[in-house]
């Protein structure tokens, strides 16, 4: 099986993307994948860069048994479109600001929702500003987008995975 790599992008990179990464590396682990999938989270913004992910965030993905203590943001680069296979915007903001310097690699951008069992709207709400619920509500949606992006991937890589002799 070939590898695939996967970057997670929010405005900040404390608190959403930091969270799809934390659930996604589990999640592969736990599908045994983690020689096949790679994970990373970034930001479009760099008010964030070097700090660790936000103390909701860490304690959302502790509740599902999810570490994210090594986390450091940092902001998104050019060469992150040519370094991932696809790059998963968590808001239509983030993607439009993505968009805008992804040149000749524009079809590796998706919106995390796209593949949101069941999606209210398209955008991953922003919890920066909010309360306690706002987190919790991120950790769901982002949990059930996740298993699905995953199976999705898992079927790319089946599908490009020559048969052994
Ligand atoms: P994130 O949340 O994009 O999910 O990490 C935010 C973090 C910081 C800010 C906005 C959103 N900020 O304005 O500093």
């Amino acid at each position: 099986m070939q590898a695939y790599s996967v970057l997670f992008v929010c405005l900040g990179n404390i608190c959403r993307s930091p969270l799809a990464k934390g659930i996604m590396r589990d999640l592969v682990a736990k599908r045994s994948l983690v020689d096949h999938v790679h994970v990373d989270s970034c930001g479009t913004g760099g008010w964030h860069i070097g700090e660790g992910a936000h103390q909701e965030t860490v304690r959302v993905a502790r509740g599902l048994g999810v570490e994210l203590e090594g986390h450091r943001a940092r902001q998104l680069q050019k060469a992150d479109f040519d370094k991932f296979d696809l790059l998963v915007a968590m808001d239509s903001s983030n993607q439009r600001e993505m968009l805008r310097i992804a040149g000749d690699n524009s079809c590796k951008v998706v919106l995390l929702r796209e593949y949101d069992p069941s999606p209210s709207s398209l955008d991953v709400p922003d919890p920066f500003y909010g309360g306690e619920d706002g987190f919790l509500e991120v950790q769901d949606i982002v949990f059930r987008s996740c298993e699905r992006l995953l199976t999705h991937i898992e079927q790319q890589l089946s599908c490009t995975t020559l048969p052994e002799e």
